[in-house]
């Protein structure tokens, strides 16, 4: 993982196929990012993740954000120690402080390096942050596109939990607990099948040779078979349409 790297993809929604005039298409905006995590001493921000913040201001001013996911890696470099954690504060609130960005609302997942920490302590502060949203390890997301029927549905996964966590440079040797790992996989598996969505996605942290990114994909369920008896998730897109954010 490039700790000093940030990610913005913004992606968009549009009902084209729908045939409506451009005055009532529909769309959906939001922000994918991960690797924000500034630095664990002063200022615990980075001029990247400065510059991230600003440009997601400008973005949320000019075109509208409807929300953020963020995939992973929000507090370099071994995430927080409690609910407590001055780095709420210093990497996360007053970075994304823009007075644009106060109320869109952040979907989070975890990366590996903040499963070093204390990811009961993330999931905490969302009872304490109006914005940030981590209600589970994984958990799924509904979204309707404005002005449409089109509804999406997004599944925000832990791969840390179903391939093991992993030290720059080292490929993840599989899952630490491998009942946790067969249940989230049951759960993809049961969500992909019955999602009645007329679009899918998945958010999840990809790990591999010592090299992460994030990845959303837009998942047609005939077209994508998660392969869990690998040592980390494999996803088989054969519809082409995958926005990733890499190194
Ligand atoms: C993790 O954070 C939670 C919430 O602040 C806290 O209750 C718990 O004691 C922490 N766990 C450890 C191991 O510090
Ligand atoms: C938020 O607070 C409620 C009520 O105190 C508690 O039941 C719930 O577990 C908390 N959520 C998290 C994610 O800590
Ligand atoms: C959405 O569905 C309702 C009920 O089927 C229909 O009346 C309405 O025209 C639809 N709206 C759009 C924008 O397709």
């Amino acid at each position: 993982m490039d700790r000093l790297m940030c990610i913005v993809l913004i992606l968009s929604f549009h009902n084209l196929w729908k045939g409506l005039d451009a005055v009532e298409q529909g769309v959906l905006n939001f922000v994918v990012l991960a690797d924000w995590g500034g630095l664990p001493f002063p200022p615990y921000y980075t001029a990247q993740e400065k510059a991230i913040a600003a440009e997601m201001d400008r973005l949320a001013q000019s075109e509208g954000v409807d929300f953020v996911l963020s995939l992973g890696d929000h507090f370099y470099f071994s995430g927080v120690k409690d609910v407590e954690d001055p780095r709420f504060k210093n990497t996360f609130e007053g970075v994304f402080s823009q007075p644009s960005l106060l109320d869109i609302q952040w979907y989070l997942t975890a990366g590996n390096h903040d499963h070093i920490g204390n990811i009961s302590a993330q999931m905490a502060y969302s009872n304490i942050s109006h914005r940030w949203n981590y209600p589970a390890l994984y958990y799924d997301l509904q979204f309707t596109v404005p002005h449409t029927n089109v509804s999406v549905s997004i599944l925000m996964i832990d791969t840390v939990v179903l391939c093991g966590n992993t030290n720059d440079q080292v490929q993840p040797v599989g899952p630490e607990d491998s009942t946790a790992a067969a249940n989230q996989w049951n759960w993809i598996s049961a969500k992909l099948a019955s999602s009645s969505s007329s679009e899918r996605m998945m958010g999840a942290r990809m790990l591999s040779a010592g090299v992460g990114w994030s990845v959303i994909i837009p998942l047609v369920t005939s077209a994508v078979s998660l392969r869990p008896g690998s040592s980390f998730p494999v996803l088989s897109i054969t519809q082409q349409e995958a926005w990733l954010s890499s190194k």
